[in-house]
């Protein structure tokens, strides 16, 4: 059996050597490993005879000409090419991987299809601001220690002089630039179009640095403002309320809680019930939720303009007020109802196991 397995290695060989054209290599293959005629099989139906000793070296060596058959029929294959013959047009093709958009693009997008009916218009301000709109406009002057609430990432070591001309503003040709740290910066300069009312929301990018289970350095805000003629806190209520329902489900309940903002007068913090511990502040196995405080998330801030910010936007507070917010985009994503996101670290992760859930 040996002798036979030996030859018929060489007699492959040999065959295969002779092969010039794809569609006769099926042929070849079921010759010699056709497990029920083929050549191979047929020398192996004689092992009842072979000696017990010997039965495991003849097994490994039919398995060693196998393999060498099997491997000598791939390099065929990969040298004739595959041919028309060989293509089956019924196998169903391979679907590319398909992703989707980024969580928080994702979020965005809700976020202006809640706002958009209520008449709020998307504006766009830098990434790259000037202190003056960041900070001064906002009733913030100079040192303001109110200034270091916003962790920010300044671009310029000192304030800047630039060759403007004379009528541009004074304090954008010597302040400093920064990473805009929140989404107010916008606010002034709707109010320098000098157009009204103003409806306008602002979703983009803020930047502060800050890194922790509930802080990302690059973050996303959304902002609303409404500057009109008797504007008044029910109008701001009205909005957020509206919004929460809409975007976190009607089992979501708000609080208002008094703050300071130098740029509202007067200030909320919005708290919303947390989704991960649902108002309780608890987990379910007791330990101490790690998203929130005593059941409650803060979603950020909102407030009545102040009247400097509207003097700043050469707006009169006599005749005109109005209400601002600003949340975070992140953050309301992950207090969305049923997410559970404990980490808002992760949606920057590039995790594919994370991004897929959604
Ligand atoms: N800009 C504030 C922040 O980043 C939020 C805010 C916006 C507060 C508008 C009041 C009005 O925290």
């Amino acid at each position: 059996m040996k002798q036979k397995l030996t030859q018929l290695k060489e007699e492959f060989a040999n065959e295969a050597a002779q092969i010039k054209g794809p569609e006769k290599l099926e042929a070849l293959e079921n010759k010699y490993l056709s497990r029920k005629s083929g050549l191979l099989t047929n020398i192996m139906k004689g092992i009842k005879e072979v000696a017990k000793e010997e039965v495991a070296e003849i097994g490994a060596l039919a398995n060693e000409t196998k393999n060498y058959i099997t491997s000598g029929l791939e390099e065929l294959r990969a040298s004739l090419g595959g041919g028309a013959a060989s293509f089956d047009f019924t196998v169903p093709g391979k679907k590319p991987p398909v992703g989707h958009l980024h969580l928080a693009t994702i979020a965005i997008r809700e976020i202006e299809s809640i706002l958009e009916p209520l008449g709020f218009v998307r504006a766009r301000h830098p990434d790259v601001e000037w202190d003056y709109y960041a900070f001064e406009t906002l009733n913030m002057p100079g040192d303001h220690p109110a200034r270091d609430d916003w962790e920010t990432f300044f671009i310029d070591e000192a304030p800047i002089k630039m060759n403007l001309p004379e009528d541009s503003l004074k304090l954008v040709k010597e302040g400093r630039r920064l990473l805009t740290p929140h989404t107010s910066s916008i606010q002034v300069r709707e109010m320098e179009k000098g157009v009204l009312p103003i409806r306008m929301m602002n979703i983009s990018k803020c930047y502060r640095r800050q890194i922790d289970v509930s802080h990302v350095p690059m973050f996303h805000q959304f902002e609303g403002l409404v500057i009109d003629k008797d504007i008044n806190i029910t109008h701001l209520k009205g909005t957020i309320d509206y919004f929460v329902k809409k975007f976190f489900g009607e089992d979501r309940t708000i609080r208002l809680r008094p703050h300071h903002f130098q740029f509202t007068e007067p200030s909320f913090e919005v708290d919303i019930s947390c989704g991960l511990c649902h108002g309780t502040g608890k987990l379910e196995d007791g330990s101490a939720c790690r998203m929130c405080k005593e059941g409650w998330l803060e979603l950020a801030g909102a407030g009545m303009v102040h009247p400097n910010v509207l003097k700043a936007g050469g707006i009169d507070p006599n005749v005109y007020s109005g209400f601002a917010f600003g949340w975070g985009v992140e953050r309301c994503f992950s207090m969305k109802s049923g997410l559970n996101i404990d980490d808002l670290r992760l949606m920057y992760k590039n995790d594919l196991r994370f991004n897929e859930q959604f």
